[in-house]
Parts: structure tokens; C-alpha cells; sequence
């Protein structure tokens, strides 16, 4: 851990540029900090900042190690990633809810009928929970990408996966059984950096959790 700086880990993809606009709000930002940077580490010398610019699914590591101090990161990878992190604060953007689905051509008449056959899923943790509460036994099939075409195929009966506007379920003739979870994302904080560096962490925390406010109201 660099005792100096503050590392906060964003994630590539859908959450960079949220993540990015909401902490230069608080006046958290660095000289070229974009998605595409070719540049891994984005330094703030004045405010002794530095932003890595990691892959989603990796952000809970960077942060459960102390790699980085803090991350934002999607509450579905966050609890699939089973890391041991404490979260600080909801940051209310990116928005997404974790579901089954099937194609409209193969469902069945009981959630039950389900049972014994094939999920695909980036997130089979939570896919296994999930229907273990159910007391379904099935087979998880782990995929990184376009999970909705496995049923498509032929690679699995159903998937477990995430749905924001319901254009990609729409668009493949996938229709949802149930909900498994709401996700938003949240950010992250190590355990002991928490504790060593909390003078910092804590005023950054407070002006995010107010601009979150002002902006609900
Ligand atoms: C996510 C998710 C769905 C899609 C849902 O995929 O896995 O495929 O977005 O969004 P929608 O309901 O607005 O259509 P992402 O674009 O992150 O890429 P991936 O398929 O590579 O996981």
C-alpha cells in the first residue's frame, strides 16, 4: 500500500465515465484520466491521487488486497466476487437487475420444470444461491460475454444475467422469469486502508454522500 496517495480503482466499461464525473464533483480528478488511456496509473500530484484504470470483474481484487484504496464497483460483481471489503456508500448510478431467462420458445409452465438443466452466467455464485434457495439443483455453465446467446445455441436452457433497459433480451427473444437482484454501483473501500488513512477517506466519502443528496432532491 502507498501510505502518500490515495488509490481509487474505477472500472472500465459502462461505470467509467459515471464514476470519473461524479468524483471530479468532489474535485477528485487527474490530468488524462480517460477509459482509453493508454497510461495505467493517472496521478494527481498536487492532491496525491492516483486512479487505476482496471478491468470490472477486477476492481474487488485491486481493492481486498490494498492495491488500491478504494473502487467503484457494481453491487452483482461485488457480491459475486465474494471479496472481503466494506462498502462505504451507494452511489446510486448504474442501475441493473440480475435475472433468469429463457427464450419465449422453451419456457416452461413451472419455475420447478427448470431443475437439473443448464444456466450460462458470468456470475455463477449468485446464479447457485439462487437456485439452491430455491432447492434446484443445476448445472452452471461460466461464460464472460454475450450470455444471451448460449439458449440461442443450445449451450444452456437458461441464463442468469443482467438487464438494464431490456433491449438484448428484447432483440433475442429471451423473456425473464424471475429477479434475482437490484444492483447500483457502490464504492469500495480495503479494510485497513480504511482505518490508516480514514482522514481522508472520510471528508471524500461525506462530499460524495452530499452531492448524491442534492442531486436526489
Ligand atoms: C450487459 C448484459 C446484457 C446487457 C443488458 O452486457 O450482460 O447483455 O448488458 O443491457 P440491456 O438490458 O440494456 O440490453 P454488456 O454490454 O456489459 O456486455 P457483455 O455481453 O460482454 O457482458
Amino acid at each position: 500500500m502507498n501510505r502518500e496517495y490515495l488509490t481509487i480503482a474505477f472500472p472500465k466499461g459502462k461505470l467509467f465515465k459515471l464514476s470519473r464525473d461524479l468524483f471530479e464533483k468532489i474535485g477528485f480528478t487527474a490530468e488524462g484520466l480517460e477509459e482509453k488511456s493508454r497510461k495505467l496509473v493517472i496521478s494527481n500530484e498536487e492532491k496525491k491521487i492516483r486512479f487505476i484504470i482496471v478491468k470490472t470483474s477486477d476492481v474487488p481484487t485491486y481493492v481486498e488486497y490494498g492495491a488500491a484504496d478504494l473502487g467503484v464497483i457494481g453491487k452483482d460483481v461485488l457480491l459475486e466476487s465474494a471479496k472481503n471489503v466494506y462498502e462505504l456508500l451507494d452511489l446510486g448510478f448504474g442501475k441493473c437487475r440480475l435475472m433468469m431467462a429463457v427464450p419465449n420458445s422453451q419456457r416452461r409452465e413451472k419455475f420447478s420444470d427448470y431443475a437439473n438443466t443448464r444456466v450460462a452466467t458470468k456470475f455463477p455464485h449468485i446464479a447457485e444461491k439462487f437456485f439452491n434457495s430455491r432447492g434446484m439443483q443445476m448445472e452452471y455453465i461460466k461464460l464472460n460475454g454475450s450470455i444471451e446467446l448460449a439458449p440461442i445455441v443450445g449451450l444452456s436452457e437458461s441464463i442468469v444475467d443482467i438487464v438494464e433497459t431490456g433491449t438484448t433480451l428484447r432483440e433475442n427473444d429471451l423473456v425473464e422469469i424471475e429477479t434475482i437482484l437490484h444492483a447500483t454501483a457502490r464504492l469500495i473501500a480495503n479494510r485497513v486502508s480504511f482505518q490508516l488513512k480514514f482522514d481522508r477517506i472520510k471528508p471524500m466519502t461525506d462530499a460524495l454522500r452530499k452531492i448524491l443528496e442534492e442531486e436526489k432532491a
